[in-house]
């Protein structure tokens, strides 16, 4: 904790306090049905597990191990609405509103992303098409990589995530222009699906690590989601009904409450303003995200009086 408070630059005379929750993935043995396991993982722990990018994934299934015999639930399930996505989950990866800049030529029923000249529009995921990936290890125009190569919305995907970190996103109006260049006149696949599938404490995460038979949406019968042991924990869908052990989000129990001074170098800053507050919280999170490999939730403390700084000389007890 104390490096990564040193990391922030601070100067000034401010107090807060800072609570610094862990969560855990608990597996529970006991077979329920999905939502008899919602309401369970509710009272006892936090919700059914969120998995936000592959490396909570892998975290949950270090959890569940060799430990269960066919399927564990996870908290996704079918909402009645379809939702577009960018196959690329890590929500560091995008800037405020980068995740919903869609610029359509065309909105139908399909329920995967193409791209030409400029603009994107809905296309058959089954369809063969040349794909664009990204590769977050290169810098510049290197990240962008066209596969001419006709190929249909998964295998594309799969291909990107082997080879690079997956197919691309566009994330703002730089990133359409250079797609557009990469894809040098073709029209072609990008990282853009549409689903149904909800998290239980409506986390807006975009990871899916379906089993590969299943494709984006439309195979899908069952109306809730389990890793399966004969997919080497991929997800499938299995009808709510079913009783099965499951997969928990849990607080740990060390949760830290870290007092933290702030030194203002600007004093125009207002550090009870939401927005400074957050942007604080951001940063807290992202440098505790470096460093820390685990599941983290950090929060700021209110004094009694609803105030979460208080400057060091008024020397209230908190
Ligand atoms: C996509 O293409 C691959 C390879 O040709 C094939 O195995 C797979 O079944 C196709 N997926 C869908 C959903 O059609
Ligand atoms: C991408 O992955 C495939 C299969 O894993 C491999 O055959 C191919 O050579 C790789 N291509 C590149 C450019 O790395
Ligand atoms: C778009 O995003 C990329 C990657 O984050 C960034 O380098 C670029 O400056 C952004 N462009 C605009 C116009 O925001
Ligand atoms: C796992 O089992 C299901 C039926 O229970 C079957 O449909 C599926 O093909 C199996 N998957 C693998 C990879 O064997």
């Amino acid at each position: 904790m104390e490096n990564v408070i040193k990391l922030m630059i601070l100067a000034g005379l401010c107090s807060l306090c800072l609570c610094v929750y862990q969560y855990q993935y608990v597996l529970f043995h006991t077979p329920k049905t999905w939502t008899e396991a919602q309401s369970y993982c509710r009272e006892t722990c936090v919700d059914l597990a969120t998995m936000e990018d592959m490396s909570e994934m892998d975290m949950a299934l270090q959890s569940v191990g060799d430990d269960y015999s066919d399927a564990v639930w996870i908290g996704l399930y079918k909402g009645s609405d379809l939702k577009w996505h960018w196959s690329i989950a890590d929500k560091d990866f995008y800037k405020d509103g980068e995740e919903n800049h869609l610029i359509w030529s065309s909105l139908g029923t399909d329920n995967c992303g193409g791209y030409y000249s400029g603009k994107l529009f809905t296309v058959s995921c089954l369809v063969t098409k040349y794909s664009v990936c990204f590769d977050i290890s290169e810098q510049g125009a290197a990240q962008y990589i066209l596969r001419p190569e006709l190929t249909n919305w998964t295998t594309a995907r799969d291909f990107c995530r082997r080879n690079y970190t997956d197919l691309v996103s566009l994330r703002n109006d730089t990133e359409y222009t250079t797609v557009q260049k990469v894809a040098n006149g073709n029209s072609v696949f990008v990282g853009l699906f549409r689903d149904p599938w909800v998290w239980s404490d409506l986390t807006d995460s975009s990871l899916r690590y379906w089993r590969q038979s299943q494709v984006v949406n439309t195979e899908y019968h069952q109306n809730c989601v389990a890793i399966l042991k004969n997919e080497s924990g991929k997800w499938g869908d299995r009808k709510c009904t079913e009783m099965h052990p499951f997969l928990c989000k849990c607080k740990k129990s060390n949760l830290q409450i870290v007092k933290l001074g702030i030194s203002l170098q600007d004093s125009t800053l207002d550090l009870n303003d939401p927005t400074v507050q957050n942007s604080i919280l951001e940063q807290m999170k992202q440098r505790l995200s470096e460093n820390v490999n685990d599941v983290i939730h950090v929060n700021w403390k209110k004094h009694s009086d609803g105030r979460v700084f208080i400057k060091e000389t008024e020397k209230l007890n908190t």
